[in-house]
């Protein structure tokens, strides 16, 4: 077992570079699968779920080469019937092979996906979506089984601004005969980067990036080359933490429009926030204000940021109230921060936060990814030493964060625990 054990107290300090976007690469690697040719895909971060995916491409039979920070996918080979193992299970966005294989042969059997634990979290806009395009989807023993004689383009509203739904009908429509068009689509950046790949790859595809996408169904894609945009969720983090520890970060490889909503809620709260070109300084303050924050679809402020955030606001006078819209049951971070010392209840889908915590270290457990993300914030904000454990959570999303964390000042190490009792130490 891993834990990661973090010395408290130390503000943050320096430089840190973002790496390439999770939630774009876990999309643009199965949406290279359409093409007929080597698909680049390059700024790839190193975390688990772009390994596993890689895995799962190459069980199906696609030429994959991974190497550092790219990754090249010949998925001419792959074998359309071919069922994928138990690593769709492994993780959320392995349900973009249901929009990619559909795509490509018009048929897909595909597990149902696994991910972070939030809550209920139902596909069935994914299914209308691709039933809406001529496909017939079933569902046998918690595998989807998706068929189409020939996909047709369709008009498609989505009840509910979603992510994973827009891109899967991207992927499924990209070949389709004639026009689709999303409505209510999700407009956040990791959209418009899944859109530059196909379009890069031959695809007619206007509008994402707004709420209403068009596609020109085209009959051949080719292969390209292209970059991952940065990680604005990784951003947001190292900002959340730069400013919880009262430091002085500057993080580069970021696209500042990307965080307006994350900028401006830092503000709010009375950090200094400056933004340059590809480029943000986080100056922490000592007294910080209470605010409310409130999740929504991008540009709204990030979810996947709202645990995070919590911690920050258990250092500012008064009481703030996170509510999520996206997810009701994303609080699993909270009775951990409850065990370091923080006041905060949950009421329906809110946190209520009482400010002015004084946070200590203590034994805590990461439930899903950004629950970890909040805990790291924690022990870096808190007196003494926190052991976190659950670390797989973090290493599906989070690249090198020892190393830039330590990079930045912060006293983290990764010690292993081996069944002999004997405790070894490394960082990575
Ligand atoms: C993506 O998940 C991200 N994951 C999540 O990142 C992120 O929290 C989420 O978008 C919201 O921004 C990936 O990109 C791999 P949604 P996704 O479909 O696509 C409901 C992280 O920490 N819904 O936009 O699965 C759903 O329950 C994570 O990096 C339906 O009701 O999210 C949610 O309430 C975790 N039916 C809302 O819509 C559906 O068919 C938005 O979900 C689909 C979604």
């Amino acid at each position: 077992m891993e834990k990661l054990i973090i010395k408290g107290g130390k503000p943050l300090q320096g430089t840190v570079s973002v790496s390439g976007a999770k939630n774009s690469a876990v999309a643009l690697i199965p949406a290279a699968l359409l093409a007929d040719g080597p698909v680049v895909i390059e700024n790839l971060p190193h975390i688990q779920d772009v390994g596993i995916y890689a895995e799962l491409l190459k069980e199906m039979g696609a030429d994959v080469l991974y190497e550092d920070d790219w990754m090249e996918i010949d998925g001419r080979p792959l074998n359309p019937v071919q069922m994928p193992n138990g690593k769709v299970k492994k993780l959320r966005a392995s349900y973009y092979l249901w929009g990619a294989l559909l795509g490509k042969f018009g048929e897909a059997r595909v597990g149902m996906p696994g991910g972070c634990d939030l809550g209920p979290r139902p596909v069935d806009l994914h299914i209308k979506g691709f039933q809406a395009l001529g496909a017939k989807v079933e569902n046998q023993n918690g595998m989807l089984v998706l068929k189409a004689k020939k996909l047709k383009g369709a008009r498609i509203y989505l009840d509910l601004v979603s992510v994973g739904a827009t891109i899967n009908i991207m992927l499924a429509a990209t070949r389709a005969e004639g026009t689709t068009i999303i409505e209510n689509a999700a407009r956040e950046p990791e959209i418009v980067d899944v859109a530059t790949l196909l379009n890069n790859m031959g695809a007619n595809i206007k509008g994402a990036g707004t709420d209403v996408i068009r596609i020109k169904g085209v009959d051949k894609l080719s292969g390209c080359r292209h970059t991952i945009i940065p990680d604005r969720i990784e951003a947001g983090t190292y900002m959340i933490a730069a400013a919880a520890t009262r430091g002085d970060v500057t993080l580069e490889n970021v696209i500042p429009k990307h965080l307006e909503s994350v900028t401006a809620k830092l503000r709010e709260i009375g950090v200094v926030v400056e933004e340059a070109d590809d480029t943000i300084r986080v100056v922490g303050q000592e007294k910080y204000r209470a605010v409310d924050v409130k999740t929504s679809p991008y540009p709204g402020f990030p979810t996947d940021l709202q645990q995070p955030i919590t911690v920050l606001l258990t250092q500012a006078k008064g009481t703030s109230i996170l509510t999520d819209n996206i997810y009701s049951a994303r609080f699993r971070h909270v009775d951990e921060l409850r065990r370091m010392g923080a006041s905060i209840k949950v009421e329906g889908r809110s946190a209520v936060v009482d400010g002015g915590a004084r946070l200590h270290g203590t034994k805590v457990v990461a439930s899903d990814l950004r629950a970890g993300a909040a805990l790291i914030v924690a022990g870096l904000v808190a007196n003494g030493l926190t052991e976190l454990e659950g670390l797989e959570h973090i290493d599906r999303g989070y690249e090198n964060l020892v190393g830039k964390l330590t990079s930045l000042g912060a006293e983290v190490l990764r010690k292993v625990t081996r069944d002999t009792g004997r405790n070894e130490t490394n960082t990575r």
